[in-house]
This record gives C-alpha cells, structure tokens and sequence, in this order.
C-alpha cells in the first residue's frame, strides 16, 4: 500500500509508473474520495479516479471543456481539427465530414483483409530470426510500427515511402520538446501530402484520403489545409493509443501465467482477451484535461480556473464499485461499461478500427508465433500515464 507521503510526492506527468505502481497510487487515491488534489507536470492538479465521478466529469462539458487540452498540446503541431475545436457545432460538423477516417467503405474493405495481410507482413520480418534462435522486441518490431502502417495503407500513401511517412509521424510528436523539429516535420508532411491530394482530386481511389474529399455535409467540404490536419489528428489519436494498446495487450497475455497459451489455444476468446487487455491496462490511463477559464466545482471540490485536471481512465476500469475483483486479468469475466473510450461529444469515434486492430494483430500473432515466452519481465511492464505502454516486449521461442 502506498503510504500518505508517497501519494503526496506522484507526479503524474513526470513519473513513469510502471506496472502496478499506477494502479495502487490510484487505488490509494479512490480510497481517499473519488476527485483528489495532485501534481501533473510540477503543477497542482486534481485527479478522478472512481467510475462514476469520472462518467459524470466527461459529460461536464461546463466545468472541463473537452477542447482546451488540445488546443494547448495539439493543435501547434497538428494544425486545426476538430478535437481542438470550441465551437460544439463546427466541432459536430468537422466531426463528421472526417468521418472516412474512421468507418468508411475504404476502412470496411481493408478491415476485411488488408489488417491481416499487414500483420503477416511484419511477422514475415520476424520469423525466420525468431526460428534461428534470436530474441525480438516486438514493440520495435510490431506494436509500434502496425498502427501507422494501417493508417498509412488506409490513406492510400506510397508503400515505398512508409517508412519516411512514420518518422515524419513520430517527429510530429515530439513538438512540445523539440518545436524545431516538428514544424519541419509538418512541413514535410504537407509537402509530401500536396501532391497526393492533387491526385486524389482528379482521380478518386478507394482509400480514405479520396473519401475525406468527397465527403459533403450541409454543402460543407474540407479544404486542402483541413484534410492534412485531420490526416495529421490520426497520430496521436489512432497511432500512439492502438500502438499502447497493442503493447498493453501483450504484456497481460505474456506476464499473466497460461494467458498467451490459452489464446494460442482458443483463438475465439481472442475479442474477449481485447476487451480485457483495454480494461485492465489502457493506453490512455490518465486523460488531461485542462478546467474552464474561471473557477469551477465538481462534487463540492472548488477547482481554480484553468487547472489540470487528470481524468484517471485506468483508475475507473479499476475500481471495485464498477468491476469486481478489478486487478484480475480475467479473460473470462463479462465485461462491464468502460470508459476506455471516453463518453459523451468527444467519444472516440476510432474505437472500432482500434478494436479491429488489436484483434488481427493477436490472431495473427497467435497462429504464426505460437511458441513465444518473454526474456525481459521489467521492461514488459506497461509505463507512464498519458500514453501508457511497454518500454520493450523482448521474446523467444520456446522451442
Ligand atoms: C485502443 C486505442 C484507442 C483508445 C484507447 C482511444 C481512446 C480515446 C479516448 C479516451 C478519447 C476521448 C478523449 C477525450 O474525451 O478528450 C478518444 C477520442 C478520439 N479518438 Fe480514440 N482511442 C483509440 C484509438 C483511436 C483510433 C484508431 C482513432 C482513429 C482512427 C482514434 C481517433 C480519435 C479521435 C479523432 C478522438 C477525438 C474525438 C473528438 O474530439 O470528438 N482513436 N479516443
């Protein structure tokens, strides 16, 4: 149990947290009462941590207006979008016309084949070295490469230039440290972007850039500029979350005694594994969010104007009143409501395509690498809060 001084002293933007250590500082601090004062990046902060608060804290768009954070973290290196955006309507409208980007006939068709043939791909890599005894971080070589790999097949980009296209995505990332580098990196985006645009304009192709084009709502269309930022928004937003989730997912399967070996065994549990694996260690364990610009109150708590607030994801799919037995990794369990992907106007409309993801990424992984055991027990552990995942999934064949 961590003790009153320990609790005092997490930060939950500068520590790392690994494995249980989040969960018991954030079992500590429900016990303590569901929206607790703490620190986030050397700042006073107040985190939620029970079901209930943190469904009713979503749904407060009054008091932590979904936008702020982003338009803060976001929107200089992504540009416009609508997760930034303050307006709920042109957000709902923005919302929309991108659409493609997330359930659309191009989506529906690579669902359909193109995840599994991707995912056999990056096995393809991996095989032969794993075959001729060599350990493998699948983190390098799979959790974190899949997802951006999807969205760029799904964009209909250059296979030849995939690689350029994920650093470009990764330096876009790195914005709030290193400005320099990501607005070069958005500019590379763009340039490289431009062309393709142009293309897709004169000739239409089944892919979700073509359809992010065509798509029209009440006679509204999406410019050029808005079509790079919200191919910009899948990111953070589609790449980094399915990269942890991925991640996350493995990690269970592998530091959980017999749960790899149940999966490779019953694959039809396997959507029943990817519920789990979001419940029981999610991506986005700690979701920032910055208060209203005066003060404001949330279950008789006085929150100062432009506070964070850290909407504790992980904190909810854990606490006993919503989830029994909640630091079980049980594949079994019916599974209750979630908030892993938020709730109310800024719900994840990626959720699907996630899930998907996840899904063929472990069939595939449990057909072709079956025998695999883990080399490295620490560095599995899921880490950091905002975006939650292992440092590194080095593994072996067992035979
Ligand atoms: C396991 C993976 C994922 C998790 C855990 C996740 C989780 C979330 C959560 C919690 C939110 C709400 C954020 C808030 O209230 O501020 C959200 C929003 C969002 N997600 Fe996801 N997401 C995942 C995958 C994806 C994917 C694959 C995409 C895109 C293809 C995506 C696109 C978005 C977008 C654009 C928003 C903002 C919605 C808005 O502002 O209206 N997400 N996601």
């Amino acid at each position: 149990m961590t003790t009153t001084m320990d609790l005092e002293a997490v930060d939950f933007g500068l520590q790392e947290l690994p494995g249980d250590s989040l969960h018991a500082v954030l079992r500590a601090h429900r016990e303590r009462g569901p929206v607790q004062p703490t620190r986030f990046l050397g700042l006073p902060a107040f985190v939620i941590t029970s079901h209930k608060a943190l469904e009713e804290a979503f749904l407060d768009e009054h008091a932590f207006p979904g936008h702020r954070m982003y338009q803060a973290s976001f929107e200089p290196a992504i540009g416009k979008s609508f997760i930034s955006d303050p307006d709920p309507a042109s957000h709902l409208l923005f919302r929309k016309l991108a659409t493609p980007a997330f359930r659309s006939r191009a989506v529906a068709s690579y669902e359909q084949s193109g995840l599994a043939a991707l995912a056999n791909e990056l096995v393809d890599r991996i095989e032969g070295r794993l075959a001729g005894g060599d350990e493998i971080d699948l983190v390098a070589e799979f959790s974190a490469r899949f997802p951006y790999l999807v969205i760029s097949r799904l964009l209909g980009l250059p296979r030849d230039r995939e690689d350029e296209f994920h650093g470009w995505a990764l330096a876009l990332l790195t914005y709030r440290d290193d400005p320099e580098r990501g607005r070069r990196a958005r500019q590379s985006l763009s340039d490289f972007l431009a062309p393709i645009v142009e293309e897709r304009r004169r000739r239409p192709q089944n892919d979700v850039i073509s359809e992010l084009l065509q798509a029209e709502v009440d006679g509204r269309r999406l410019d050029d500029e808005e079509v790079f930022s919200h191919v910009r928004l899948l990111f953070p937003t589609g790449g980094e979350t399915t990269h942890g989730s991925l991640g996350n997912l493995l990690s269970a399967l592998f530091l959980n005694e017999g749960a790899w070996e149940r999966i490779v065994r019953e694959p039809g549990r396997i959507p029943a594994a990817v519920a789990e694996g979001l419940r029981y260690d999610t991506p986005i364990a700690v979701l920032p969010r910055l208060s209203r610009s005066e003060h404001a109150t949330f279950r008789g708590v006085d929150v100062p104007a432009d506070s964070w607030v850290l909407f504790a994801i992980a904190g909810a799919n854990r606490d006993p009143e919503a989830v029994r037995d909640p630091d079980r990794f049980d594949i079994d369990r019916a599974q209750p409501p979630n908030l892993v992907f938020g709730r109310g106007p800024k719900s994840c409309p990626g959720l699907h395509l996630a899930r998907r993801n996840m899904a063929v990424a472990l069939e595939v992984l449990t057909r072709r690498l079956p025998e695999l055991e883990l080399v490295d027990r620490e560095a599995a552990l899921p880490r950091r809060t905002v975006l939650r995942t292992p440092a590194a999934l080095r593994v072996r064949r067992t035979r």
